[in-house]
């Protein structure tokens, strides 16, 4: 019998990964969409006659028990979230209903209608916040600077609460920044790539950007969904950190990209204090040594070969004349 995973989020960048990743398993993928009408699906295009999609939401618990009872899932990853840290300031109450009640809805109706499910929470590195230890593992305290990261770490608590409260086979994977050219363009390695080929193709002059000293362990999205299916294939369920183990700032980030178009960044990029966050994460870096030998996880992208691969298809994007 094939296993039948429900994916929250199939349409964002890691659930469409994570869709492809679990096709080529051999699973029955079923994706989550809150408004299918007005959904924009270039990321799933590719696999909408491979899988099945459902209507549902964060913010409703009745649907989500609709949901759980029709598919009757094998394993759940819940990947839906208000996930961009700017919007999280001007919607703090609206990203904390999604992004940490929304976890508990999800959970709830896992508990009433397939408590034998194994699911997956997809926590994040920003709970660490104002770092009190570098690198960070899985014991290091959080200290969240933004309402997203204050939401997350109540979806991590609550994820693990239900595991310890009701037995629920329920693992949280703080993963740190993975990115790749399904990105959205709000974040900030793909509003670098996409900028980089907009001024090299003559479509643009300038870049504005906000803190160049911010620094991040940026990986590659379709390496990090193989860390989140592997957490559910253990004999126990548990938390693990899922990084590279290496950080560069906004700043390298921004040499890099220009330079794999052959661009001198100086003469593009504006810092404009627009893009400053009442609070900012000034560091990340994780130690995915757990992950190592628990789960056999390993980052096969290198930062370098991400940015160049992030580059190259919005220059061939561009020069096509897609939107996103
Ligand atoms: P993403 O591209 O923003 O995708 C999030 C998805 O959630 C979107 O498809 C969105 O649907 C959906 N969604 C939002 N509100 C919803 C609601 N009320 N009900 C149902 N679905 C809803 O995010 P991502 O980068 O793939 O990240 C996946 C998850 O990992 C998120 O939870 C994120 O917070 C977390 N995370 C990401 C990273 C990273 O670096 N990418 C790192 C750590 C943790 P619409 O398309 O309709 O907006
Ligand atoms: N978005 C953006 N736009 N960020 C900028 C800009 C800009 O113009 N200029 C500088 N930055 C800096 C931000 O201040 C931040 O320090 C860093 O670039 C990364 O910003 P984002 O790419 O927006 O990602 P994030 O780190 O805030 O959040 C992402 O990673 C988290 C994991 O640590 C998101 O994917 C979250 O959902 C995820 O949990």
């Amino acid at each position: 019998m094939r296993k039948r995973a429900v994916i929250t989020g199939i349409a964002g960048q890691d659930g469409s990964h994570l869709a492809e990743w679990l096709l080529e398993q051999g699973y029955e993928v079923h994706g989550v969409l809150r408004r299918p009408l007005n959904t924009r699906f270039w990321r799933i295009e590719h696999l909408r006659d491979r899988i099945t999609l459902h209507q549902a939401d964060l913010l409703d618990l009745a649907s989500l028990i609709h949901l759980l009872r029709e598919v009757q899932p094998h394993e759940i990853y819940n990947l839906a979230a208000q996930s961009f840290v700017p919007a999280s300031f001007a919607a703090p109450v609206l990203t904390g209903e999604v992004t940490a009640l929304g976890v508990a809805r999800l959970l709830e109706a896992t508990r009433l209608v397939a408590p034998e499910a194994r699911f997956y929470q997809a926590s994040s590195s920003e709970m660490f916040g104002k770092v009190r230890e570098v690198p960070q593992n899985e014991r290091t305290p959080f200290h969240p600077r933004s309402p997203y990261g204050v939401a997350k770490v109540y979806g991590h608590f609550i994820t693990v609460n239900y595991r310890e409260s009701y037995g629920l086979f329920a693992c949280s994977g703080i993963l740190f920044n993975h990115e790749g050219p399904r990105r959205g363009l709000e974040f900030v390695t793909r509003k670098v790539s996409d900028g980089v080929a907009r001024i090299k193709l003559g479509l643009a002059d300038e870049l504005r950007l906000g803190n160049l000293e911010a620094q991040r362990d940026w990986g590659y999205a379709p390496d990090y969904v193989r860390a989140m299916w592997r957490m559910l294939q253990q004999d126990e369920p548990s938390d693990y950190v899922v990084a590279t183990g290496v950080c560069h700032s906004v700043r390298e980030l921004v040499e890099t990209a220009f330079s794999v178009a052959g661009l001198d960044w100086r003469r593009h990029v504006r810092v404009d204090p627009a893009f400053y966050r009442p609070a900012e994460v000034d560091l990340l870096q994780g130690d995915a040594s757990r992950a190592r030998q628990e789960l056999g996880w390993r980052p096969e992208t290198s930062f370098e070969r991400m940015v160049e691969i992030m580059v190259e298809a919005d220059l061939e994007r561009l020069r096509r004349g897609d939107v996103v």
